[in-house]
């Protein structure tokens, strides 16, 4: 099944095309990855389809059903869940109470504070977070705030996540274990849909792969395809 479509998707701002004219899908349980250099529109493409923007023209479809022009918060309910390329959590609160939010706001069904927070411990401890769960989120390292996120996307009961290069900025062990758990994500049900900026990091977790450069898709295929991709290669050697 489908999971996700994009049919023609294009987003301007000003008289800068961002996104343009770009078709897409992601199937249902792959790790689907969008690699392209910085300002490609990558970032752009989640918004929209997230409903944060809304297209200038196009279609985009979660489940068979048109989202694009839908509210986050109605995309949210139906099953889809994004973390940010700069990490939105609430600093002064407690690292549990971050991803009980998810549960208490994002998940379609309503949930008691005492079982939200429950589902957060577990959650937290899912997605390899070892320091103290009351620890303010504002204190933890990066790699730690990122797996906050995650888990907070993950308690909206999610069985789409929109993960904008939750590698960046991480050390080579932390980028490991940030693949690993990609993985086991997708082993949960989860279909994943990943945005990197360094190529590398994702050629070894994602089934199929589309680059964007410019606001343009200039190529799709699973990582082997795109790591021997002229146009792709020229792209990167170009930056
Ligand atoms: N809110 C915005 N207003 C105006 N221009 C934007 C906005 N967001 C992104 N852009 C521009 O759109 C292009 C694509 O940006 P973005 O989607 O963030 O790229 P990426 O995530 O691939 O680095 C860039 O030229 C960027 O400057
Ligand atoms: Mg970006």
């Amino acid at each position: 099944m489908r999971m996700l479509e994009g049919e023609k998707v294009t987003k301007y701002f000003g008289g800068l095309a961002a996104v343009l004219q770009v078709d897409f899908y992601v199937e249902q349980g792959e790790i689907f990855g969008l690699i392209g250099p910085n300002g490609a529109g990558k970032t752009t493409l989640f918004n929209l389809i997230s409903g944060a923007f809304t297209p200038k023209s196009g279609v985009i479809k979660f489940k068979g059903e048109k989202i694009s022009g839908l509210k986050p918060y109605k995309i949210c309910r139906m099953g889809m869940a994004r973390t940010f390329q700069e990490v939105k959590i609430f600093a002064n609160v407690p690292a549990v109470q971050n991803v009980a939010l998810g549960a208490l706001f994002g998940a379609p069904k309503s949930v008691s504070t005492a079982e939200a927070t429950k589902e957060a411990e577990e959650l937290l401890d899912f997605v390899g977070f070892a320091v103290p769960k009351n620890i303010p989120a504002g204190g933890l390292t990066l790699a730690n705030q990122k797996r906050v996120e995650i888990a907070r996307a993950l308690a909206t009961k999610a069985d789409m996540l929109l993960l904008d290069e939750v590698m960046a900025g991480l050390t080579p062990t932390e980028t490991a274990e940030a693949m690993e758990l990609v993985k086991r994500i997708r082993d949960r049900g989860v279909t994943v849909f990943l945005i990197e900026h360094v190529m590398r990091a994702i050629m070894g977790v994602c089934d199929r792969i589309m680059v964007l450069h410019h606001g343009e898709k200039i190529a799709d295929g699973t990582p082997k395809e795109i790591s021997t991709s002229k146009k792709v290669i020229e792209v990167y050697l170009g930056e």
